[in-house]
């Protein structure tokens, strides 16, 4: 243990409460194997994706270890360890399937096979094994609602007659003129959803890319081609599948062709397959809607396990630039609650640009103007850039944008690169800056590739502030105040708590709008209850908010990553500082003898207990908190 930040670190790894759920009978659920007929998948726990932390990565950006310049299966399988040191818990994969990759892979030539620049089907067994071996769930995806216009059924549905099976595997029309209600999506490449395909004498449908027509649903072949799909990976043992672009699945006229009830009863039939054959294995919906338009994606807990929450995310950006936790509170408000079996999916960044679809033309412009000063940071309707960039690399503003993914109701994904603080390259293509090269280290390449750095499939990043060489994994590993420590230091705190990914949320109204403030409560099935407040300065300066914590008055605020003890709360307004952008997780606990009344404590205890001893670890009074007999830390997830 070299500093603090270490400390805290190991401090976590080892710590366990004595009623934290999973764990002295996580073991025991562990070795239960399900000898029914379905296919059992690696997590035990059928609610295995509430507790998870997922990480998104692409194997062609991880790690390359034939020195083609190309990521590969074996390269990701030899940086697990990483991965699994780092605390996720669910490897999601971009697509690794043969490609033309016109669209980093979205655009799929054979579903059922692994593109070579990446390695093999064998590869991608044994890294499978290899993840599950480390106690981590693989979701990849399972792309539907179209192909590449290289798979072969598009190339045999184009030589086909019209009205042949091969045909109508696609959607066809003789003008361009249906469906015209429907938006584009890729508005700066794309100025229509109908193309003209010479071969076969008409025009198809594509709802992106004109290289991607989209799969004919109103087929029942195409469904059983999906099905067949999507058992060859489940069958492999593949745990999860992010449905891409899933409210597009049918065509209607007079519609806008999103989220018909054709689609939904499609969802359904997907989800039946998967319940009959397998358990603990679940479908990711991606659907980027407003929440109660994603409602409906949920079904009554009988289509998709989960959804992303599209809107949620520029919201924390604005609500950051603004300094003001309207547009937070606001978008949670309008949040329906969903199926108990259901799960938002949270995120900062991802692999696209951070989409401005789901807010008011006022929010984009001022979205727009905040994050994107230079128009090469734009594309189609958002924003090309990573995490660090987007927030002027302003480590308090990544951390607390992290606290708030974290603590906020659902599962958490963290951006391959955003736990080091990655930049981004505007200068290439498409939404390929935010795609660049994992930095390993400061060596050739940043340590992903012995290829001539020509050959790499994108360059590596090289500046003086975002290039390998000083932002890198190795570095951030030997410096215990990185920003990788810390972001393994809070996965490890957040996963010691089932609260974050199952309880409740409730928001505080402090008169303060700079200060975010809510409490997250769970109770367990035997009945442990977990209330955490969570406090988050949104503000570029110190802030002071005074919080009605009057249902809590007697319970003690125990700050999490110190176990530091903060004043009693009382039925007055219990007051709280923060410095520019800090936030707070404080664990509210029981006093020891209850009912207590709650004990008025002189201003210097108060400030004493505030800030803890400054020359030793904190301790924790033992009425708060007993470990009675230490056991060994065991994550909450199976
Ligand atoms: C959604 C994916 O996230 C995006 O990267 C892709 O371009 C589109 N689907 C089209 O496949």
């Amino acid at each position: 243990m070299l500093d603090a930040e270490l400390a805290t670190h190991a401090e976590l790894a080892t710590r366990i409460r004595p009623s934290q759920p999973g764990g002295a009978n996580l073991i025991f659920r562990r070795c239960e194997r399900d000898t029914s007929v379905k296919k059992a998948g690696s997590a035990t726990d059928p609610l295995w994706y509430k507790d998870a932390i997922i990480y998104e990565l692409h194997v062609r950006a991880f790690q390359d270890s034939n020195g083609d310049g190309i990521g590969d299966f074996p390269g990701l399988i030899s940086r697990l360890d990483y991965l699994q040191d780092l605390g996720v818990t669910c490897l999601w994969l971009l697509p690794f399937f043969p490609s033309p990759l016109r669209d980093d892979g979205y655009d799929i030539s054979n579903y059922v096979e692994v593109n070579p620049c990446y390695g093999t089907l064998n590869d991608f067994k044994l890294f499978l094994d290899a993840a599950h071996q480390r106690g981590m769930q693989v979701l990849i995806e399972l792309v539907i609602n179209h192909t590449s216009d290289q798979h072969p059924w598009f190339q045999a549905a184009r030589l086909a007659p019209p009205g042949s099976p091969e045909r109508d595997f696609y959607v066809w029309s003789m003008d361009n003129q249906r469906f015209k209600e429907v938006p584009i999506i890729f508005k700066d490449t794309e100025k229509s959803n109908w193309t003209w395909d010479e071969t076969a004498g008409s025009y198809y449908w594509h709802r992106f890319f004109s290289h991607q027509p989209d799969l004919n649903f109103d087929n029942p072949a195409v469904m059983e081609e999906v099905l067949k799909a999507m058992r060859f990976w489940l069958d492999m043992g593949v745990d999860a599948l992010r449905m891409d672009a899933i409210p597009y699945l049918y065509e209607r006229d007079g519609t806008r062709c999103e989220s018909l009830p054709e689609t939904h009863a499609a969802i359904k039939r997907i989800r039946a397959a998967i319940d009959e054959g397998y358990s603990n294995r679940i479908i990711l919906a991606e659907a980027n809607q407003w929440p109660t338009d994603v409602r409906p994606y949920f079904g009554d807990g009988d289509e998709c396990h989960m959804a992303f929450h599209f809107p949620l995310m520029p919201r924390i950006y604005m609500a950051l630039r603004q300094e003001d936790r309207l547009p937070i509170t606001d978008i949670m408000a309008q949040t329906p609650p969903i199926p108990d079996n259901c799960q938002w999916a949270l995120f900062l960044r991802n692999h696209d640009e951070l989409t401005l679809e789901m807010v008011t033309d006022d929010e984009r412009d001022y979205m727009y103007y905040a994050y994107s000063a230079d128009p090469r940071m734009r594309i189609n309707v958002g924003i090309r850039r990573r995490l660090a960039p987007l927030v002027d690399n302003n480590r308090r503003r990544i951390e607390l944008l992290n606290s708030m993914v974290l603590s906020f109701p659902g599962t958490p994904i963290v951006y391959y690169g955003d736990e080091i603080g990655m930049g981004d390259n505007i200068y290439l293509g498409d939404r390929n800056g935010v795609r660049t090269p994992m930095q390993w280290n400061p060596d050739r390449n940043a340590g992903f590739s012995t290829a001539v750095p020509a050959k790499l499939y994108f360059p590596v990043i090289m500046d003086p502030i975002w290039g390998y060489q000083a932002i890198n994994v190795e570095a951030q590993l030997s410096d215990q105040s990185s920003l990788l420590h810390w972001t393994r230091n809070m996965i490890a705190l957040r996963k010691l708590f089932q609260v974050f990914g199952r309880g409740t949320l409730e928001f505080l109204s402090p008169a303060n709008r700079k200060v975010l403030a809510y409490i997250r409560s769970y109770t367990s099935p035997d009945g442990n209850t977990e209330t955490v407040l969570c406090v988050a300065n949104l503000s570029r300066f110190a802030q002071a908010a005074l919080l009605d914590l009057s249902d809590f008055a007697g319970m003690i605020p125990v700050e999490m990553l110190g176990y530091v003890p903060f004043p009693p709360i009382t039925d007055q307004p219990y007051a709280i500082t923060l410095t520019p952008y800090s936030f707070f997780w404080l664990e509210l606990q029981t006093a020891p003898e209850a009912p207590r009344p709650p004990a008025p404590i002189s201003e210097e205890d108060a400030a004493k207990a505030a800030m803890g001893p400054l020359d030793a670890p904190a301790e924790v009074p033992p009425t708060v908190w007993t470990p009675d007999a230490p056991e060994p830390r065991t994550p909450i997830k199976s």
